[in-house]
This record gives structure tokens, C-alpha cells and sequence, in this order.
């Protein structure tokens, strides 16, 4: 089911968080004025009373799905019991977005804990547009794929990341979830410009912005001695600010979620992320109108 134009209009308006169960309870008590909730399914597929919570969330939240243990560039094909799972949850909920990662995470059966990278080649795209067109089959709606955070370059790519991701467009038609801050840390990893790769990042097709804290770790490999690690345990850092404002310049006002998953703060706090992007959004958006070009 598509989303409606008022609902991406009030999604696009008021920022929403990652709902992580030890939060669960607390957002059933007090309703806190964020404007949705994004959960993992993953969470709530094992946990009747976790579900039950969140069921009581949907008359008073918008909610996104954004599954982790979809694993939509393994080789070996997609988990159709999993996906099963996770389309049972989809039609309780009835979310206004589903989406997951431009990743694998699961290699002859075997669920590996991280979100691994694919080459950018012929291949790689069969092989995501294939799992992608039988995902959305199996989900019956469209699911929005995210640009991965990038710590790595694989010899065998023959496309860089952008090219991978307009490709993936043009033969799928699909749309995407842009997470800024992990623009941010694969420039800065990889060593590119990430205002360059927002403003060649396929506008037209994208659904949703995400935001999300990375911790820097000293690593001799890496330019300047530090990597960036899109770990979710910190708030939101100045650079990804600044570069979601360039976004929603670029993009217009776009569905923002704050993803925080480890080391979890007080929801005040989460909240008051939330209401950060809401006021960068909303300057960046005037001088999006103030601007003739
Ligand atoms: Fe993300």
C-alpha cells in the first residue's frame, strides 16, 4: 500500500525516533510528542507482549518498519520464512514505510551480526534487484533501500557507490531511504566529499532520511588516523547536522528518523534530537525557498 500525500506531508513535518524496547514502556505511559516511531521488526517477531505494546502505539503513532535480518544482497538468496515472519508483523501494523539496508547479513542460513558490504558490479544488481523485486512481492508494499555506512572499498567493484544506487533505480524503480549520517562517515572513511554525494544522490527517488550518532576510533589505515563507526550510541554530531541541512536543501523536507541503539539515553533526550532536526529542517527549508537555484 502507498503512502498518501497527507501522511508524507505530516511525516515529512515532524521527525520521528527508533523505538528500542527498553524505551517500549515508557512510550506507552506517556505518549511523548514525537512525530512517529520507527521499530525493527527483528524486536517484536518472538515477543507477544512487546507487540501487544506496540499495537497500542499504531492509533497514536505513525509507524515505520526498517527491518535488519533481511539480508537483501546475499548470494544465496533471501529467507523466505523470515520474510514471512516479517510480513505477518507488516500487515498488524500497517506502516507507513518499510525499508532495510543495501547489505548481507546471512550466508548459508546463518544470520551474521553486522551488516556486511557488497561489490558494486553487474552482478551485485541482478542480484539485489531479483531479492528486492521478491521482498516487495512478499511484503506486498514497497520497500525503501538504505545507502550502507562504508568502512571498506571492494577490489571488484566496477561501479562506485552512487552509480551502484542510481543503477538500482533506474532498473528497479525503487525508492530510498537516505541515511545522512552514514554519508557523513563513508566520506569521511572513504575519503570523498559527502556534500558532493548528496547532491549526485538520486533526489527523485528519495522516501526517507535517517540520522544517527557514530563513534571515532583510532585506526592507523585510515586518513587522519580515525575511523567513524556508525555505532547509533551517541547523539547526532555537528558534521551530520550541517550535511542534513544540505539534504533538505537538496531533497526538500523529507520523513527523518533519529536512530539511537546503544548506550541509550533518557527518551527526553532522544526526543529533544528529534526536535533538533525538526528546527534545522525547517531553517534549512527557508533558505530552500530563499534560493532562486
Ligand atoms: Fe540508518
Amino acid at each position: 500500500m502507498a503512502i498518501t500525500s497527507n501522511e508524507r506531508i505530516r511525516l515529512a513535518d515532524r521527525t520521528g525516533v527508533g523505538l528500542r524496547l527498553p524505551h517500549l514502556a515508557e512510550v506507552v505511559a506517556t505518549r511523548p510528542p514525537v512525530g512517529w516511531l520507527e521499530i525493527h521488526p527483528e524486536n517484536f517477531l518472538a515477543n507477544p507482549h512487546g507487540l501487544e505494546l506496540l499495537i497500542d502505539l499504531v492509533r497514536d503513532y505513525p509507524i515505520s518498519v526498517h527491518t535488519v535480518g533481511i539480508s537483501i544482497g546475499s548470494a544465496d538468496g533471501i529467507d523466505r520464512a523470515h520474510l514471512r515472519r516479517v510480513r505477518a508483523l507488516v500487515d498488524r501494523l500497517n506502516p507507513v514505510l518499510v525499508s532495510g539496508h543495501l547489505a548481507w547479513s546471512m550466508h548459508g542460513g546463518t544470520y551474521l551480526n553486522d551488516l556486511l558490504p557488497l561489490p558494486y558490479t553487474e552482478e551485485t544488481l541482478r542480484t539485489v534487484a531479483t531479492h528486492l523485486a521478491e521482498v516487495q512481492d512478499g511484503l506486498g508494499r514497497a520497500y525503501l533501500i538504505e545507502n550502507p555506512s562504508t568502512y571498506v572499498s571492494i577490489a571488484t567493484s566496477t561501479m562506485t557507490e552512487i552509480e551502484f544506487l542510481h543503477a538500482l533505480v533506474d532498473v528497479t524503480g525503487c525508492r530510498l531511504l537516505c541515511d545522512v549520517s552514514n554519508v557523513y562517515l563513508s566520506g569521511h572513511n572513504m575519503g570523498y566529499d559527502p556534500y558532493e554525494f548528496i547532491d549526485r544522490f538520486p533526489a527523485g527517488a528519495v522516501a526517507e532520511l535517517h540520522l544517527g550518532g557514530f563513534t571515532a576510533e583510532e585506526d592507523e589505515a585510515t586518513p587522519g588516523g580515525t575511523l567513524l563507526v556508525d555505532t547509533h550510541a551517541h547523539a547526532v554530531a555537528a558534521p551530520s547536522w550541517d550535511l542534513y541541512a544540505h539534504a533538505v536543501r537538496r531533497f526538500g523536507s523529507q520523513p527523518t528518523i533519529i536512530e539511537w541503539d546503544d548506550e541509550l539515553p533518557g527518551l527526553a533526550i532522544l526526543a529533544g534530537e528529534a526536535y533538533k532536526a525538526d528546527g534545522v529542517r525547517e531553517r534549512a527549508k527557508e533558505v530552500r525557498h530563499a534560493d532562486p537555484c
